[in-house]
């Protein structure tokens, strides 16, 4: 049996009709470029996440451009982002015309805390962006309470985090949890399809609490201005599609039950494969709820063992094989090997294991005896 990373395919036969139905009210309204399927999602979505503000654009990297843009850097200002995470997080931060500063981040649960942001901290910092990697945030109320205390911006990456909560973290909160993205200042989003909700293309969002903000990125993401050929700023086509908002309000709605999905079969590696010596799991702190975009462990002899695992058939990923310090285009930053240790171990560490919501109870009990078998 093949047991890939992620298969869309399942979850689109759930839903075909509803989904169906959502994309033909489009396009019988012939109305394709934000307008009410978009408002619709911002609303819908903004209750999601409470928040009182949210703004669709046209991808994760934008829901991280648009607010660093909204901050007019000056140069060298500077922009601190974990080593290890997805390229875009410091891509965006590099096209907002910030100097990105990378910090390292804690082995269990390979995200950035208080202590990684400020160990890099310079009087140029004006930006802070945390990522709530593989769908768990990392401690909020600290990292909120340096980048208070020292006047910087807080942009939490919540591409992978869509759902994910935390108690105590500071923010908006219901029942006592905060959600991904609502505990800084803005939160950007993805809708990348491969993400907790994916839509039928590329797509994002920026959360925010704050009106002038929220006011200022919608404006960035139609040329700068809301009114046609009157521009305040130099903004972008950063517009999000009508027929992505209509799929991403279906989804929305099964979201929760996704997540549970994720959830359990994290539960069931948790189980079988707790004992395996050779193996770390991944560590959700408590007082936070995972969401598991990934579920990625830390393997002795990862390569081998991802061999093994494509030879049963079995779809891995390693997000991530590289840290960003030392990433060619970054050379001029300075950043060398051994500056910032635990994200250059984990690149050589970490594999991610199939767990999207469909996996199923055999397919897990696959996974799990292919790699208890490789370390008996
Ligand atoms: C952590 C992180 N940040 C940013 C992004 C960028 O999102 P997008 O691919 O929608 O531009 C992604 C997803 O790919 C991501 O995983």
């Amino acid at each position: 049996m093949i047991v890939p990373l992620l298969d869309l395919m399942p979850q689109y036969e759930r839903i075909r009709d509803e989904v169906g139905a959502a994309i033909s009210r489009v396009v019988e309204a012939q109305g394709f470029i934000l307008g009410p399927e978009v408002e619709a999602l911002e609303a819908e979505l903004a209750s999601f996440l409470n928040v009182p503000h949210a703004v669709g654009c046209a991808s994760g990297t934008d829901a991280l451009l648009l607010p660093l843009r909204a901050l007019t850097p000056a140069p060298g200002d500077e922009a601190i982002l974990p080593a290890f995470t997805f390229f875009a997080t410091a891509g965006a931060a590099w096209n907002a015309g910030f100097r990105p500063v990378f910090c390292d981040v804690d082995p269990l649960t390979f995200n950035v805390t208080a202590e990684t942001i400020e160990a890099v901290w310079t009087e140029r910092t004006r930006a802070v962006i945390p990522v709530h990697l593989f769908g768990q945030m990392p401690p909020m109320a600290p990292i909120m309470e340096l980048a208070r205390e020292r006047g910087a911006f807080v942009l939490e990456d919540a591409a992978q985090a869509i759902g994910a909560r935390q108690q105590g973290a500071p923010g908006p909160a219901r029942d006592g949890w905060v959600m991904a993205g609502a505990a800084g200042d803005a939160g950007a989003f993805s809708f990348f399809p491969t993400k907790n909700l994916g839509g039928f293309g590329d797509g994002g969002l920026v959360a925010t609490s704050d009106p002038e903000l929220a006011d200022r990125v919608a404006k960035l993401r139609v040329h700068g201005g809301r009114q046609m050929y009157h521009h305040e700023m130099v903004g972008t086509n950063s517009r999000l599609d009508a027929l992505q908002a209509a799929v991403l309000r279906t989804k929305l709605r099964h979201l929760p039950g996704w997540t549970e999905g994720r959830r359990g079969n994290a539960k069931r590696y948790e189980e079988g494969l707790a004992e395996v010596e050779g193996v770390s799991l991944p560590v959700t702190v408590e007082g936070n709820e995972h969401v598991y975009n990934q579920y990625t462990i830390r393997a002795r002899d990862r390569d081998g063992l991802r061999t093994r695992l494509q030879e049963r058939r079995i779809g891995t990923g390693v997000y991530y094989p590289a840290p960003l310090h030392l990433q060619p285009c970054f050379q001029e930053l300075g950043g060398r090997p051994g500056d910032l240790p635990v994200s250059e171990r984990l690149c050589g560490e970490v594999l991610s294991l199939p767990v999207f919501p469909e996996l199923g109870e055999e397919r897990l009990g696959i996974v799990v005896d292919a790699i208890r078998e490789f370390y008996a």
